[in-house]
């Protein structure tokens, strides 16, 4: 770890911002976890209005999976996010919606937001959508699908939005799952400047599922003549149906007083679907009260809200960090959200610190791979601009390495915009660990402190000699919480908080069994953690990621962040490998910035670098130079996939759900190249 122990002693401008002091988080995380519901009382009438008020914070517990919060408490998601903002500040920037092409960039305001909402609620309320359905939206990230995903709340509609990117067959899995009859959707989407189909893709993914009665299609690209294949009666374009609910249209006073539905803090607000480690992927299924509430609570205090701030957060919305932190959680809050539906290099490699100085955005939130990726080019492309309206910069999804780290503190965030490193998962809703700015001191590596509600706990299985015994009773399993510091283990929170996922959609064992069953009492994140002699965390990856060789273990993300330090390495994924001596051995695939380098260089120059910086046991048994690395949609490298390859199996069509994959074409030339030398 001693790559991680530099302290920054950086502190940034404390007035202002919501947690004062590291005193005051101390005693506000304390009161989270010794007094949970007075401070969630206290907090729930803080950032939400309520219809009717609740009479208990929460109920239930992990054993059965029945958590509730605010469970008799009701309170409309459009006058929480919408109403209450557009009627203190109409005219106010809501969305910014950076379009593919530059030219396009717009800006949406809290009033028309709010129109564009009820003209899209009144529409779903048309096709006979009612509280509860599950509506499916499957467009680009674009102020349209904000729209959709508003309306379906206001009509107590629950929606299920699924990456844009994903092809026909996940979309089909997800809408027999969900069993959504009514769909949003475009005719085409914009990517680099290249037009790519969604509308066809739909059609294909629905083909022959009956239930579905609606598509719902909004002309997104303009004056195209490409066919879409509009189905009769089923299939609509969305414009013309808007216009007929406007001033003049056929349908003008048609559901024209329709009002927000006030919602259960328990009702179901959206699904989402997410890969685990084994089996299809699942829908998890976040409520109105807690999750909200919590969005909004994280998003102020790791992002240092302030009133007339313009939040980047450039994820797309297909996945959780776009749901709580591009719409809910800024819309919440009262400030203006960017909606980036490009790439960062395109039209060119300047395009995010464009966008930043353009608009004045004062957080910026990006994944570690989005980091290394503009880190690669080099600093020259930030020569022009100032990115001085930055106050806070962020980094989510995966462990950003020393490396990254420094470079994004030093270029983007001029050494003196506060980084926060935030550590969470689609299925606790919200961000978990992460900095504070003006409270919490920076630790290269380290997601650093838990945020409120969040109890933390290292396991190791069959327990420890100074640790507090649990025994499982009736398995006889056993495992220890660890209390020491300076430990590493199993990472698990301990309790529940408001936004934690309730259920899988249909499958309440399997949620059970994934997350709650393993280490009754506690929630289980999948990823393991050491914890430093200052009770700092710093996530080491999923724990199937962890390789045990000769029995010392070590985390992947550890190995990856230090050949990463190599100036001629992008990107690294090391995966175990079964071996007959060491037990596993470690098997590095490595992207290079110039692919004429020399291989065998290189590659003696990664192994000494293992071996100097962690130890000789960490020396790499082999090194392959790769093209590309097998990447889900988010980012994330899919090394369950390099672990099959690595273990000779080369069959594709064993690899499990490849449907997030984003680059299928990686795979053949790493088996290639794999096959050569196993
Ligand atoms: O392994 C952790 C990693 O991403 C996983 C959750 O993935 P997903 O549900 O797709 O959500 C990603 C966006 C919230 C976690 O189990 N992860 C997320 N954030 C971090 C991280 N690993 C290290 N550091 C982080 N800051």
């Amino acid at each position: 770890m001693s790559n991680f122990d530099c302290k920054n002693k950086f502190k940034p401008d404390t007035e202002g911002t919501y947690i004062k002091s590291f005193k005051e988080y101390q005693s506000l995380h304390k009161k989270s976890i010794e007094d949970p519901q007075a401070f969630w009382y206290e907090k729930a009438h803080e950032f939400l209005n309520w219809d009717k008020s609740f009479t208990k914070v929460s109920s239930g517990n992990l054993k059965y999976g029945n958590v509730k919060y605010f469970e008799d408490g009701y309170l409309s998601v459009y006058q929480n996010c919408v109403l209450r903002h557009k009627e203190a500040n109409p005219n106010g920037i809501a969305l910014i919606y950076e379009a593919d092409n530059p030219e396009e960039a717009r800006s949406v305001t809290w009033l028309e937001l709010s129109q564009q909402v009820q003209l899209y609620a009144r529409v779903l309320k048309q096709m006979g959508v009612k509280k509860g359905d599950v509506v499916t939206i499957y467009m680009s990230t674009s102020p349209e699908a904000i729209y959709a995903m508003f309306a379906c709340s206001y009509i107590g509609a629950v929606h299920s939005v699924i990456f844009g990117g994903f092809s026909s067959d996940a979309i089909k899995a997800r809408v027999l799952d969900s069993k959504s009859e009514v769909i949003f959707t475009q005719n085409f989407t914009k990517r680099r400047g290249r037009t790519i189909p969604m509308k066809t893709t739909i059609n294909k993914a629905i083909e022959g599922i009956d239930f579905v009665r609606k598509v719902l299609v909004y002309g997104r690209v303009k004056n195209i003549k490409e066919e879409i294949n509009m189905k009769p009666n089923r299939d609509i374009l969305l414009e013309s149906l808007l216009e007929e609910f406007q001033e003049g249209g056929k349908y003008e006073n048609v559901y024209a007083n329709l009002q927000p539905m006030s919602m259960n803090a328990e009702d179901p607000l959206f699904l989402l679907y997410t890969s685990g480690s084994t089996g299809k992927p699942k829908a998890l299924i976040h409520t109105t009260g807690g999750y909200l509430l919590n969005a909004a609570l994280t998003h102020k205090t790791v992002f240092d809200i302030r009133k007339g701030d313009r939040f980047g957060c450039v994820a797309d919305i297909g996945w959780i960090t776009g749901h709580t932190y591009i719409v809910y959680a800024p819309m919440l809050n009262g400030v203006s959200t960017v909606l980036f539906e490009s790439t960062p290099d395109y039209p060119s490699i300047t395009r995010y610190w464009e966008v930043i100085d353009k608009w004045g955005l004062t957080q910026f939130y990006t994944s570690p791979t989005a980091v290394r990726f503009v880190m690669s080019c080099g600093t020259d492309p930030l020569k022009d601009f100032s990115l001085k309206s930055l106050r806070v910069i962020g980094s989510v999804g995966e462990p950003i390495g020393v490396e990254a780290w420094n470079w994004y503190f030093k270029n983007v965030g001029k050494s003196r915009c506060y980084l926060v490193d935030t550590y969470w998962m689609t299925e606790s809703g919200a961000i978990m660990i992460s900095a504070i700015p003006g409270a919490t001191t920076l630790k290269r590596g380290s997601a650093t402190l838990p945020l409120f509600g969040i109890s933390p706990q290292l396991l190791v299985k069959n327990g420890g000699s100074k640790s507090i015994e649990l025994s499982m009773q009736k398995k006889q399993r056993k495992f220890s919480e660890i209390a020491e510091n300076d430990q590493s283990g199993i990472l698990t929170i301990k309790g529940h908080w408001p936004s934690i996922t309730r259920t899988i959609l249909g499958n309440h064992k399997r949620y059970l069994e994934t997350y709650l069953s393993p280490y009754p009492g506690y929630f289980l994140t999948g990823d393991s953690a050491y914890r430093d002699m200052d009770g700092y965390y710093f996530i080491k990856g999923r724990i199937d990621d962890v390789i045990n060789v000769c029995a010392h273990r070590f985390g992947t993300s550890e190995l990856e962040s230090t050949l990463t330090l190599h100036p001629k390495a992008v990107e690294v994924a090391v995966v175990g490998m079964p071996h007959k001596i060491k037990g596993e051995a470690i098997f590095v695939f490595c992207v290079l910035k110039d692919k004429h380098t020399e291989e065998m260089v290189i590659k003696n120059e990664l192994k000494s670098l293992l071996q100097t910086s962690i130890s000789k046991i960490a020396s790499p048994e082999h090194i392959v130079i790769v093209d590309s690395l097998p990447k889900t949609r988010s980012g994330k490298i899919m090394r369950r996939i390099l672990k099959k390859i690595v273990r000779k199996n080369y069959e594709v069509a064993t690899y499990g759900d490849l449907s997030t994959l984003l680059n299928p074409d990686s795979v053949d030339s790493i088996v290639s190249n794999v096959k050569k030398i196993l």
